[in-house]
């Protein structure tokens, strides 16, 4: 798969220039912003946007054949949640080659899906793993080392070991937060990475793009990141699990009160978005919604000091 630039890119000295900072594999390339390739190598942003056409659009020709693309989708893994209701609401569990997107409000259990799911990666495929590790990109600074560890223990794991096993990294800004998938094209197979979580996806996007005038702009650059994180859910045949606050719309009278964030354009790319929602205690509600295998139900799980599990009845 991977695919040296000298293959590709006919101008010399631009291969040259990006061997010399080491921009050799041609998968990364064609992730990486035209901007960003334009101030690297300086060259306008028209001659960056060129080059990483032209490497897209070489790594695109070869198409796939059918039994291929069988083959890849029997590779599919599932990741197990922690609770057997939840793992069959998806099918089995949190899917690769996929992005499942939890959504809800403050509390809802979104970034201890996250934290679960960042340890339960690493159990073997026996136990409703994938024996590999995760990337977890943190934009609110709510990552707990002492949370993970915990819940780690109550899965049998070496609390010190699993924390090892997770690569986190805090996103600042959504350019930054952008840059960080961009670079997870090197990363994902030098740590073995089974798991990318970015907890959460939309915030700093929400916080930067705040006038109703940029909202088209700032959906536009939230396509372009879960198509990139899509990219690499397929690409690795890894799992991307992302959160996404919602806030309450008191001007809906009907329906649902609430509404993903992301709105359409995440919609049309998430493979997978899960509804949570509080209930009494430590119980929570989760609905699968717009998913075009599975039915749109609700199963009820709890969150208690080992993490995510199955209501004891
Ligand atoms: P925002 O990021 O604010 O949108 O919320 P979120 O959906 O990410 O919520 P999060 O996953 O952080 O859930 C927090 C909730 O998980 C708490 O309010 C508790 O109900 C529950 N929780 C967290 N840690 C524990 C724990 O050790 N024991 C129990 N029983 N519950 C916990
Ligand atoms: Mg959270």
């Amino acid at each position: 798969m991977v695919k040296n630039i000298r293959e590709i890119i006919s101008d010399e000295d631009i291969v040259k220039k990006l061997e010399e900072i080491g921009l050799t594999d041609a998968i990364v390339l064609a992730v990486t912003s035209p901007s960003e390739l334009a101030s690297i190598l300086e060259i306008s942003e028209t001659k960056a946007r060129k080059i990483i056409n032209e490497v897209k659009e070489k790594i695109g020709l070869e198409f796939e054949t059918a039994d291929k693309v069988l083959e890849r989708k029997l590779k599919m893994k599932k990741i197990t949640t922690g609770s057997k209701a939840l793992d069959e609401l998806l099918g089995g569990g949190i899917p690769t080659q996929a992005i499942t997107e939890s959504f809800g409000a403050f509390g809802s259990g979104k970034t201890q899906l996250g934290f679960q799911l960042a340890v339960n990666v690493q159990l073997p495929e026996d136990k409703g793993g994938l024996g590999k590790n995760c990337l977890f990109i943190d934009t609110e600074g709510t990552f707990s080392p002492e949370r993970v560890a915990e819940i780690a223990k109550a899965k049998g794991l070496d609390p010190q070991k699993a924390l090892k096993n997770i690569f986190v990294t805090r996103a600042y800004t959504t350019d930054h937060q952008m840059l960080i998938v961009e670079k997870a094209a090197e990363i994902i197979p030098a740590k073995n990475i089974g798991l990318i979580v970015v907890d959460s996806v939309t915030s700093l996007f929400r916080a930067e793009y705040i006038g109703r005038g940029e909202l088209a702009e700032r959906q536009q650059k939230l396509n372009k990141h879960l198509h990139q994180l899509q990219r690499l859910a397929d690409m690795f045949n890894i799992a991307v699990y992302v959160t996404n606050q919602v806030m309450a719309r008191p001007d809906v009278l009907f329906g649902d009160p609430t509404a993903p964030i992301g709105g359409h354009i995440l919609g049309h790319i998430s493979f997978y978005r899960i509804y949570l929602r509080k209930s009494k205690q430590n119980l929570r509600i989760a609905r699968l919604i717009d998913a075009p295998n599975l039915p749109e139900r609700e199963v009820v799980f709890q969150i208690t000091e080992n993490g995510i599990e199955d209501v004891t009845k």
